[in-house]
């Protein structure tokens, strides 16, 4: 029975530590998605955010062609700067360049 129990936490505890590494503050590359997720789908893949502050949902291929036809590094420079009605960096001020890069690239892999 012991041997079990230790068997099991040991199997839950490989299983788990993917996904907290990829979500621990101290990861000091977080993924796109990660990224995405926590500060840009409230706005980018929410139907309020659509709705009220109507920003292009993640996934809508004919919201974001014209802005994936200006290229990734525009829409990062765009983002960072905070162009039309979207906030610089969506907000996140503890984002880095790179973060908002790979939310941006993780958008645009889902979009077209
Ligand atoms: C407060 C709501 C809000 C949040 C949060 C937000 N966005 Fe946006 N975003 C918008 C809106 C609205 C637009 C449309 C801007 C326009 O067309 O005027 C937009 C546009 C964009 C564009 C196209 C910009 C261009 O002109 O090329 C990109 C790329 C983008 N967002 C990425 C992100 C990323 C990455 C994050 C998270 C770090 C994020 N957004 C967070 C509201 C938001």
């Amino acid at each position: 029975m012991k041997v079990r129990y230790s068997f099991g936490m040991a199997l839950i505890v490989v299983a788990c530590a993917p996904l907290a590494m990829a979500a621990g503050p101290e990861s000091t590359a977080p993924s796109g998605q990660v990224i995405f997720e926590d500060h840009c789908a409230k706005c980018h893949d929410s139907f309020f955010g659509g709705l009220i502050k109507r920003a292009p949902r993640i996934g809508k291929q004919t919201a974001w062609a014209e802005f994936i036809s200006q290229g990734v590094d525009k829409m990062t420079d765009n983002s960072i700067t905070g162009e039309g009605r979207m906030k610089e960096r969506g907000g996140c001020d503890e984002c880095s360049d790179a973060d908002i890069r790979a939310a941006v690239e993780y958008i645009v892999a889902q979009s077209q």
